[in-house]
């Protein structure tokens, strides 16, 4: 199974935002790069970087010549032994198998059958709360939420949840420091909740291969075109890929809201809620960069990438490009068209990307009618290690 980094794209930092404030804030080096090196070669890292929209777009729309099937990713394997990749290091026509038989599911008009239950199961992780008017946003509500959600949405039984909580959270846990020993405890707690839950999910396939349920675990297991190995892989892609993304989303966008200080105008209606989510999609996006490895030798805006070579394209940056985005330095919450890539392009265009805009919808919703303020302390913000977010948000709120 992909690790998440495999999954996510986050590889390495180039030496210029390896600092807290260069993670937190890399747009400068973002700008600077567009206008001085927009194809650049990374000597340390051996990469390619793209920041520009226009080659952001080629690399991630082009599969014939960039295959997302990222160097060095591991294969997984199924019990038997047999090789097996999901769909998002896939590319056509091996990927259409991989992903036609869900897609239905994650329409925006299938998910709105779901909503009223994702604002059920919103009220009941804000109940949940500890410590009364000051509690950490990330730990308490952004993890918990979209963990919460999928569960429902796999099927997972009610009995089985706080197991489950306990190895979605090892699959996301972070060293507590930057030492060798807490970095390795952390990978073997990754990998002992990959196997627990590749193990539980084979065992919920099996049990429900008669078809009577209507979650997506019964879905894979009826689906006769993936193997079993296929099948535990998809359940545990859409943990991996759909959990910390829409966690930072939520902690992301709460940042902007406070940073602008219009978390009250969202409130209100005065500034439309789902529009100023895109925003933060494109202002702040939780994945700043996506690898693909070059097919085949291509030039790319006057430079000469070789096959085999990696291409880092970054999504922060393109997100920020003035050809696309008038004042794209600036948050502007009402932009309207935002054509932001922040879910990628292309075949591998994110699949859960109506269910995260729908989670982040609700979330602020129900967050901001239940608690009449909310204040989140934007001093000394430590930047995450996985994807581009929060390591912590204390939030003090009055009901
Ligand atoms: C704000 C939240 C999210 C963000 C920013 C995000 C971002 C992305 C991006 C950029 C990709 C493209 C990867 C690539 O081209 O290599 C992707 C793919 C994917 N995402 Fe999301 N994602 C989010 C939420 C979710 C959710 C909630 C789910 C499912 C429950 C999900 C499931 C997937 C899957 C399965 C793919 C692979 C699609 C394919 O290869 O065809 N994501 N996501």
């Amino acid at each position: 199974m992909q690790s998440t980094d495999a999954v996510v794209g986050k590889s390495e930092l180039p030496e210029a935002i390896r600092s807290r404030n260069g993670q937190l804030e890399p747009f400068e080096w973002y700008a600077e790069m567009r206008r001085s090196a927009p194809v650049h070669f990374d000597e340390e890292r051996q990469h390619w970087d793209l920041f520009r929209y226009e080659e952001t777009n080629r690399v991630l729309t082009d599969y014939e010549s960039f295959t997302a099937n990222r160097a060095g990713s591991e294969n997984a394997t199924d019990d038997d032994g047999a090789m097996f990749q999901t769909m998002i290091m896939v590319d056509p026509p091996g990927h259409d198998r991989l992903r036609g038989f869900v897609n239905e599911r994650f329409q925006p008009g299938t998910l709105r059958e779901y909503q009223p239950r994702i604002e059920e199961l919103t009220e009941e992780v804000l109940d949940q709360i500890d410590g009364e008017n000051r509690f950490d946003f990330v730990d308490e509500f952004a993890i918990r939420l979209p963990i919460t959600i999928i569960a429902e949405l796999l099927g997972i039984p009610a009995e089985r949840r706080d197991e489950f909580k306990e190895w979605s959270d090892a699959l996301v846990a972070r060293p507590e420091d930057g030492s060798e020993s807490s970095i390795k405890r952390s990978q073997e707690r990754m990998q002992w909740a990959q196997q627990q839950m590749g193990q539980y999910f084979a065992q919920l396939l099996e049990e429900r291969q008669d078809g009577s349920g209507d979650d997506l675990i019964t879905l894979a297991a009826t689906t006769e075109e993936l193997s079993r190995g296929e099948q535990v892989g998809f359940c545990m892609l859409l943990l991996v890929a759909g959990n910390i993304t829409t966690t930072n989303l939520l902690t992301n966008a709460l940042w902007c809201f406070e940073e602008r200080g219009i978390t009250d105008a969202i409130r209100t209606g005065e500034i439309d809620r789902k529009q100023a989510i895109e925003e933060v999609l494109r202002y702040r996006s939780p994945i700043q960069s996506l690898d693909r490895v070059a097919l085949e030798d291509v030039e790319l805006n006057g430079r000469q990438i070789r096959e085999g070579d990696v291409v880092t394209a970054w999504l922060g940056a393109a997100n920020r490009d003035p050809e696309l985005f008038d004042a794209p330095e600036e948050f502007r919450p009402e932009r309207s068209p935002n054509r932001h890539i922040a879910f990628g392009k292309g075949v591998h265009y994110c699949l859960g990307a109506p269910l995260a805009r729908i989670e982040a919808d609700v979330a602020f919703d129900v967050l901001l009618d239940r608690f009449e303020t909310i204040e989140a302390d934007l001093t000394d913000l430590q930047p995450l290690r996985s994807l581009y977010g929060l390591e912590s948000l204390t939030c003090t709120i009055e009901e």
